[in-house]
This record gives C-alpha cells, sequence and structure tokens, in this order.
C-alpha cells in the first residue's frame, strides 16, 4: 500500500517536472513572410523578439549641423588635402567632427591626427581614413545598383570603433600536402560559415579573387578532362557554400531569401533580392583588391593576420545580421556632398 503511494507520488512528480521542463522549452512565438511561390519553401521565418532586440541594438548617431556651403575652399584654406578639396571650409570641418564621432568617439581629432600639426600625415590612421573616404564615396556612387540612394558613410562599417566588429583575414597556408589529407580549411568551425564543416576561409576564392560561384554543371555529363579544365572541382561547391552561408548569416536570411530551392541557380526563379546580393558580390571584391588589400604596407604588423594580409571586408562588415544595414536608415541623405566624390558635387 505504502510503496503504491509513493509511486504515485513519484509518478504525480515526475509528471509535474516534465511538464515544468517542457514549459521552459516552449518555442517563443515565430513571424513568417512568404517571398516566392506558395510550396516552394521561400519562406523567411524570424523571431520576433530577436529582430526586435536587433534593431534596438543599432545607434544612430544624430547628423552634424548643416554646414555652409560657401567660401573658400579647403584645399584653399589647407596644406595636404588630396581627396576632400572640393569641400567648403566648413563642409570639410564637419566631416572631420563626423569621423571622429564615427570612429574615435574617446580620442576624437587624435585618433588621426597629431595635434600639433594637423597637416601632417604621421598617423598611420590617416592615411588608412585618406583612402576610406575614396573608397566610400566609390560605394556610393559605383555601386549604386547595391546600395541603392541609401548609401554608405563610415559609420555603417565601423559603428564607433576603429576597426570594424566584421572583418576577415586570410586563413594561414597549411603545410600538409594534399595527398597528406590537407583539410582546406574543413571541420575546423568557424561562426563566419555558421560552424559548418564547410572551408572556413572561402573568402580568399571568392570575394577577392575572382572564383567561379557555381555548384551545378550545365550539361547532364561533366565534360572529359581533368578536374580544372571542367571547370567545376569539387572545392569550387564546396566554397560556394561556405559563402552562401555566409552570405545567410550576415543578412539574417535563409536561403529562400534569394533563392527558389529547387533550382539554386536559376534566375528566373530567384527574388530580385538574388540580384542586389550579385552586385553585393562583386562590390566586395572591388573594395578587397582596390582599396583594403593594397593598404596592407600602411597597417602597422598588430593589425595584420596571421598570413600578413591586411583587414578585408565581406558582407557581414556592412550588414551586421540584416538584411538592410542600420535597420535600413539612411545616414548618407545627410552627407551626400561630403561623401560622393568630387565629381558629382
Ligand atoms: C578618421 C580619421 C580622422 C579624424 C578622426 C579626423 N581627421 Fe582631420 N583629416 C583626416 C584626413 C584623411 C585628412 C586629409 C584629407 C584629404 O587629404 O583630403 C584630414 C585633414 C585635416 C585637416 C587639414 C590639415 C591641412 O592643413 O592639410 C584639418 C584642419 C583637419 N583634418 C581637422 C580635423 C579636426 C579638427 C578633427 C577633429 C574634430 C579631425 N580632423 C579628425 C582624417 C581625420
Ligand atoms: C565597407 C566598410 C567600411 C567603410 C564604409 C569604411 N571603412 Fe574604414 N575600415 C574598414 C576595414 C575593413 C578596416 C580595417 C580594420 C583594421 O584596421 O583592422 C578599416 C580601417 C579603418 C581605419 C584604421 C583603423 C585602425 O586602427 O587600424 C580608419 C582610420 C578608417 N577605417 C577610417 C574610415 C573612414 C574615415 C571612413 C569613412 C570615410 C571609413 N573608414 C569607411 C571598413 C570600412
Ligand atoms: C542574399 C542572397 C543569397 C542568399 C541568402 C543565398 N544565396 Fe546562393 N547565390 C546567390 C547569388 C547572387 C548567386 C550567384 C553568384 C554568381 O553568379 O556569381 C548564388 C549562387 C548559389 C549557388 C550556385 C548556383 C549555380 O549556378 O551553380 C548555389 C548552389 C547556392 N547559391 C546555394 C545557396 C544556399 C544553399 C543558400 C543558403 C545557405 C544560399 N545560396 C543563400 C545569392 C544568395
Ligand atoms: C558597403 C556596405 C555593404 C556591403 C559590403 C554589402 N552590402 Fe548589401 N546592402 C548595403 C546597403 C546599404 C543596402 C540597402 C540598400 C537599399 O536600401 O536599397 C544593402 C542591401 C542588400 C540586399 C537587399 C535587401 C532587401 O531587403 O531587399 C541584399 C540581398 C544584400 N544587400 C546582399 C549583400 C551581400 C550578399 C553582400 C556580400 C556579398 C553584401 N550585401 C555586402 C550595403 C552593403
Amino acid at each position: 500500500m505504502k510503496t503504491h503511494v509513493l509511486k504515485k507520488t513519484l509518478a504525480f512528480a515526475g509528471a509535474a517536472a516534465l511538464a515544468v521542463l517542457l514549459a521552459g522549452c516552449e518555442a517563443p512565438p515565430q513571424e513568417s513572410t512568404q517571398n516566392g511561390p506558395a510550396g516552394t519553401g521561400m519562406v523567411q521565418v524570424k523571431s520576433p523578439e530577436r529582430e526586435a532586440a536587433k534593431r534596438t541594438s543599432v545607434v544612430i548617431p544624430e547628423a552634424q549641423p548643416e554646414a555652409d556651403a560657401g567660401g573658400q575652399k579647403a584645399s584653399e584654406v589647407y596644406q595636404n588635402v588630396k581627396v576632400l578639396g572640393h569641400l567648403s571650409e566648413g563642409q570639410f570641418i564637419r566631416v572631420m567632427a563626423a569621423v571622429s564621432e564615427w570612429l574615435y568617439p574617446e580620442q576624437g581629432c587624435a585618433g588621426c591626427h597629431n595635434l600639433e600639426n594637423l597637416a601632417e600625415d604621421s598617423v598611420y590612421t590617416k592615411v588608412v581614413a585618406r583612402r576610406m573616404f575614396q573608397m566610400t564615396q566609390t560605394i556610393n556612387s559605383k555601386w549604386a545598383p547595391h546600395v541603392g540612394e541609401t548609401g554608405v558613410t563610415c559609420y555603417t562599417c565601423h559603428r564607433g570603433a576603429p576597426v570594424p566588429a566584421n572583418i576577415w583575414f586570410k586563413a594561414p597556408e597549411s603545410d600538409t600536402p594534399p595527398y597528406m589529407g590537407a583539410k582546406n580549411g574543413q571541420n575546423a568551425p568557424v561562426k563566419s560559415v555558421a560552424y559548418s564543416t564547410l572551408p572556413n576561409e572561402p573568402f580568399s576564392a571568392l570575394l577577392v579573387q575572382k572564383g567561379a560561384i557555381r555548384v551545378q554543371g550545365t550539361t547532364a555529363i561533366p565534360p572529359r578532362g581533368d578536374r580544372m579544365e571542367s571547370g567545376l572541382p569539387i572545392q569550387d561547391a564546396e566554397a560556394t557554400y561556405g559563402l552562401m552561408i555566409h552570405m545567410s548569416e550576415s543578412l539574417g536570411v535563409n536561403c529562400g531569401f534569394c533563392h527558389n530551392t529547387r533550382a539554386f541557380g536559376s534566375w528566373q526563379e530567384s527574388p530580385p533580392q538574388r540580384v542586389t546580393a550579385w552586385h553585393g558580390i562583386q562590390l566586395v571584391r572591388d573594395l578587397n583588391t582596390t582599396y583594403l588589400e593594397p593598404l596592407q604596407p600602411v597597417y602597422p604588423a598588430n593589425r595584420l593576420g596571421e598570413a600578413g594580409d591586411a583587414p578585408k571586408a565581406y558582407c557581414a562588415t556592412c550588414h551586421a545580421g540584416q538584411n538592410k544595414p542600420l535597420n535600413g536608415v539612411s545616414m548618407f541623405k545627410d552627407y551626400k556632398v561630403e561623401l560622393s566624390p568630387a565629381k558629382a558635387n
């Protein structure tokens, strides 16, 4: 009799504990939006709670007060201006104040200048910043097919810090030859490819060089010849998936945001976002090859990667987990003159 009661009590306690446990596991409500034909899995499932947290974690600084567009040009007033000479003196100082706030909220002007002599190029960050001005102007003009009217400012990437939170370096060369089991960067989980067993650094091949972002063959049977001749070595497929995972992670979306997953290669069946993403890939290649890699000799050793290369950008550098960086807000609209190339003004 006693054991019977005990058993019952235990069973009850067990059930209660399970209920508590399951209540703790209950999935928070999710929101889904369909972005393709029904039944194709082209649905974005998002947690409203997490999305709200992402939005509120974005801090957007207020624009500096308008500057006087008249008067002397910066090139006439200052000694050593190579990029911003077309601005009025007022606009020049306005953008200096803005970049101080966007990168060096504590150090201010000293982040890039020897305060004894503002014309001097002795601080490396000033030399980098000059190139960054040109890079930002290029993004806002040449790369309008990607960034649209929204554009970018230094803050899109820097967000209050001299080094953006999301940058990448080349993986150091492995000294294991392929026939001895070189891992091709696999089984070394990293966040940029969502801890998958894909190559952990597909970016040198696809976001600096113009490697083929391809998986699918275009013929029923692969063409004869060696791997390279056929144009689709298995490594291309692995790197493609690594990059695709990075793109999804960076934008906080799944594959269905850009693809009808029944035919990844088909442009006709893809939503328009895939075309925007294609321009994004070309944009990132341009930033890395034209601007960021060539800055290597300017940086001190502690800023370089293990392979001795300069820090580089990818989708996450601007997007930081959102399909439109900075909640889709355009800070550029307040700095059109300062952050567009001279000829556009
Ligand atoms: C993020 C780096 C950065 C910060 C921070 C910065 N500057 Fe500059 N500054 C530059 C660059 C780059 C140039 C050169 C621009 C060019 O070549 O067109 C420059 C040039 C100047 C010049 C022209 C000097 C000359 O005679 O050639 C002045 C004046 C100046 N800055 C003032 C300021 C002031 C004032 C602050 C703080 C409110 C500031 N800067 C903060 C990067 C910076
Ligand atoms: C597309 C993203 C992007 C934009 C836009 C951008 N930067 Fe950068 N910036 C980078 C990356 C990546 C680095 C390399 C990080 C490092 O130095 O380790 C960098 C480095 C720098 C550095 C050197 C910091 C250091 O301590 O080594 C300065 C200064 C700088 N940027 C200034 C600017 C200014 C000024 C603007 C706007 C005119 C700007 N950047 C716009 C991506 C960007
Ligand atoms: C933000 C948009 C975007 C997202 C998200 C995305 N892709 Fe892609 N994907 C592209 C673009 C753009 C290309 C074509 C690149 C090119 O042609 O250079 C592509 C190409 C591909 C290809 C190669 C197709 C071929 O022709 O061989 C495959 C496979 C692929 N993606 C798979 C995926 C998978 C799997 C995911 C999710 C993990 C994903 N993609 C997420 C934009 C995206
Ligand atoms: C220099 C900053 C920058 C980089 C780097 C960048 N993007 Fe973007 N991207 C933007 C901006 C800004 C927008 C918003 C444009 C607009 O409002 O029309 C955007 C928009 C998009 C959109 C459209 C989103 C939507 O909801 O319609 C896609 C897709 C996209 N980017 C994919 C990518 C991919 C993939 C990469 C990396 C290969 C990338 N981006 C790299 C700045 C960037």
